[in-house]
């Protein structure tokens, strides 16, 4: 987080762009331990004076349940803040290897956009006969017509856009019988607006394969929630590293402010340790200034974070990505080439 905020300045000062930042400590550990709760009773009001919120991942499962934590912040965010879309790119960059044999920069570069506020990340449900024999347990999959069709006109909009104006629906309508046959007729009822955008859908386990063995056919991937959730882990993984990717937590009316936050948790497996690879972190500031129409400070950024990658240098770049930098080093070395495009 530190070298997210330092690269948003430096691209700030360059571009002119009067950032003011705030902060909020509302972690699993400093605020739940004081007070039993993840935000205080007044977050909304406070956090809805500003345009966008710049999040470091939540989650001490070791102190504090994952349900509580996630329900208590993040999930709440998107939720009262109607972020209904989340998106993720999917970049194979030049300086960072593929564990998939053979895949150069170009092969793998594609969206994600994922449905954010429903699906299968419902309250509804609950529990019956607890502790008992007869225990059970419910989770409905919620999807609106309004839910789908919003995040559905986003990602063709977004596929009509790009050059090969791709559109491919992540679905289980062979298994989950209900809602994702309905799906694919949201999906097929929203195509007939775009009849320029060359639309496909895999069921879910056949998508992970193709993920893998041929994520170049790519370009815009929509999924529901949970699959949306599943594939931009599996994505980014496929591009060296989850610790590279972003992600847009995005209201587009801006009636409330959007978020933006790396793809990954808090990793406290290396916690503490100054290992990090702070890149999603820092291509979410990328995505902050695009989406409030900064494209060129983006631009800069999105170089910048790309030459000091390209350069592959093992003493730079974090463990995850094969070298042996620390968090510190990879950050500062982010923060000085954006300091060598000042005129
Ligand atoms: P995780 O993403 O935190 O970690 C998964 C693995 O990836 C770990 O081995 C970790 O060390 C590694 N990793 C993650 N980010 C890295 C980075 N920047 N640099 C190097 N390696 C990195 O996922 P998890 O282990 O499933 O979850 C850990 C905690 O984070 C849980 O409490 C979970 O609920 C929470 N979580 C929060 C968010 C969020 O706040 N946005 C997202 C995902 C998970
Ligand atoms: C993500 C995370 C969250 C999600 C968790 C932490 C609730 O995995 O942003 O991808 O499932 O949406
Ligand atoms: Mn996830």
């Amino acid at each position: 987080m530190p070298y997210g905020v330092q690269c948003l300045k430096e691209i700030g000062t360059i571009y002119n762009i009067p950032l003011y930042f705030e902060e909020f400590d509302f972690s699993s550990v400093a605020y739940y331990k004081d007070h039993g709760d993840m935000l205080p009773n007044d977050w909304k009001a406070t956090l809805s004076k500003f345009d966008a919120i710049y999040f470091g991942a939540v989650g001490m499962p070791d102190e504090v349940p994952d349900e509580v934590s996630l329900w208590g912040s993040l999930l709440k965010f998107r939720r009262e803040f109607d972020q209904y879309i989340n998106l993720r790119p999917c970049r194979l960059i030049a300086g960072v290897k593929s564990p998939l044999a053979g895949r150069e920069p170009g092969d793998i570069d594609f969206w994600i956009v994922r449905e954010n506020t429903e699906g299968e990340y419902s309250s509804i449900g609950g529990k019956m006969f607890e502790g008992t024999e007869r225990e059970i347990v419910m989770q409905e999959t919620v999807m609106t017509r309004f839910g789908v069709d919003r995040v559905l006109k986003y990602a063709f909009e977004l596929a009509q856009s790009r050059p090969r104006k791709r559109l491919t629906s992540a679905t289980k309508s062979n298994g989950i019988s209900t809602t994702m046959p309905w799906w694919d007729s949201r999906v097929r009822e929203m195509a007939k607006n775009y009849p320029d955008v060359h639309v496909d859908k895999y069921h879910i386990d056949i998508l992970t394969a193709h993920f893998v063995q041929r994520p170049n056919i790519f370009d815009v991937v929509v999924g529901s929630n949970l699959f949306g959730d599943i594939l931009s882990d599996l994505g980014p993984a496929c591009t060296g590293t989850i610790g590279i990717a972003p992600s847009g937590n995005i209201n587009p009316e801006g009636k409330f402010p959007s978020l933006f936050e790396p793809v990954h948790g808090s990793a406290p497996d290396i916690a503490g340790k100054g290992i990090a690879n702070p890149v999603g972190m820092i291509w979410a500031g990328q995505m902050l200034l695009h989406h409030f129409g900064h494209t060129e400070a983006a631009a800069t950024l999105l170089k910048a974070m790309e030459n000091v990658l390209g350069r592959s240098d093992p003493e730079v770049l974090t463990a995850d990505m094969g070298g042996k930098g620390t968090t510190k080093i990879i950050g500062e070395a982010i923060i000085n080439e954006i300091k060598g495009f000042r005129q």
